[in-house]
């Protein structure tokens, strides 16, 4: 047994997922001893001076659990940052045969050895920013070998790793060009039960050129009834009703929506289906912003998360995203730690993570008393410590 002793403690409690005005609550408390013992939170008291290992902090949170990042992948595209740069579309770039298609040659000839060293690499950039869970996904294969390639690439990692990585099929991500969408469509629906192996979770890249409502509904009914839980890149290009059709369809979670109107909003606030929102992607591509504001004053359950990937945003770091999520999404510190913690972690199949007595939630140690400074100094890094898997890792005392 040992103990953190936080000058501040910052978590949310209680039954997740939390919606609209529930995510503005925080449970706040000064100067106590947070016990652990076996992997677990067993007590949270006020500060007393014991024989206990004491780590301190000025704050402490959960960690960080990332909803939505594609990890495993290889490569760099910044001669598509440049292109953009000087006027191309990240469309016109899928359509001449780059963006996703770049990295999916990369992938494809990537050894598995390859690719869990290289993902090892960026799972240890989470870390030490303070994610200890994320989301990982396949979708640079576009045939079925690479797609499983990927889902073993995720299995391994989190073998060699002490952060979790919650595995997603993507394998609708774009269509292969030696293949129909429906050829390719059938391919997958056939390999379900081979996928079902590696994974609980399909995601489909629903939007203007590459696959529209129509062409996956049928799929989804499908995959649903093969026992997946089911995401949505959603309405990120433009709106082809992706959003309508993940409500439709009771999915986890809709990610992206910066194409969104109020009629999705409203969708979206009465239904069990989670706005995931990464404003890092709108941020790198210089689009427009997922109405944030307007969602959680409906009522709707908002998590974060980076996107991180080669293409449309690069970007992992926590602080950054939190940063973007005050000045664009124009979200209140407290949303953005529930965002950031319950509600991502429950899309991840987790539904207790937050610091309260009994629970497994890893402790993000930071030595700065306000929250709101991770976002203001974004990039400074005011990590002292993380508590993962009841084992405390890189700390640092203050
Ligand atoms: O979430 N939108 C589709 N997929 C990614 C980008 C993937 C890529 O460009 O490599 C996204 O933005
Ligand atoms: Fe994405």
């Amino acid at each position: 047994m040992f103990k953190i002793h936080a000058d501040h403690l910052l978590t949310p409690k209680g039954k997740a997922p939390k919606k609209g005005s529930e995510m503005k609550k925080i449970y706040e408390d000064f100067d106590v001893d947070i016990y652990i013992d076996n992997q677990k939170i067993i007590d949270i008291k006020k500060h007393s001076i014991t024989d206990h290992v004491t780590f301190k902090c000025k704050l402490a949170t959960p960690a960080f659990s990332d909803a939505h990042t594609h990890i495993p992948f290889i490569g760099k595209r910044s001669n598509e940052f440049y292109l953009r740069n000087s006027g191309k579309t990240y469309s016109e770039i899928h359509k001449e045969g780059g963006g996703i298609y770049n990295t999916v040659n990369k992938v494809r000839s990537a050894s598995i050895n390859t690719l869990v060293k290289q993902n090892l690499k960026f799972l240890n950039l989470f870390e030490k920013s303070g994610v200890t869970l994320l989301e990982g996904k396949s979708g640079y294969g576009l045939d079925i070998q690479t797609e499983l390639k990927q889902l073993k690439t995720i299995k391994y990692l989190n073998e060699l790793s002490e952060i979790k990585i919650v595995p997603t099929f993507l394998g609708l991500h774009a269509i292969p060009h030696d293949k129909t969408k429906e050829e390719y469509i059938n391919e997958i629906t056939n390999y379900l039960d081979t996928i079902k192996k590696y994974t609980e979770i399909i995601d489909v890249f629903c939007d203007s050129g590459v696959f529209l409502p129509d062409d996956i509904e049928n799929f989804f009914i499908i995959a649903k009834e093969s026992g997946f839980k089911i995401r949505f890149h959603a309405d990120e290009i433009e709106n082809v009703g992706a959003t309508k059709l993940a409500v439709k369809l009771g999915a986890i979670s809709a990610d992206h929506l910066l194409k969104i109107s109020d009629e999705e909003v409203n969708l979206l606030s009465n239904s069990s289906t989670i706005a995931t929102l990464m404003p890092g992607t709108s941020f790198y591509l210089g689009e427009s912003f997922a109405p944030a504001r307007k969602l959680i004053d409906s009522g709707a359950a908002v998590a974060l998360g980076s996107d991180f990937n080669p293409g449309s945003c690069p970007i992992f770091k926590p602080s950054f995203i939190m940063h973007l999520a005050l000045r664009f999404l124009k979200m209140e510190p407290e949303e953005i730690l529930t965002a950031y913690t319950i509600n991502s972690s429950y899309i991840l199949g987790i539904e207790n993570w937050t610091i309260e007595p009994g629970n497994k939630c890893d402790i993000a140690l930071w030595n700065t008393n306000d929250f709101i400074d991770l976002a203001y100094m974004f990039d400074s890094n005011f990590l002292v410590g993380l508590v993962v898997n009841g084992k405390v890792k890189f700390y640092e005392a203050v």
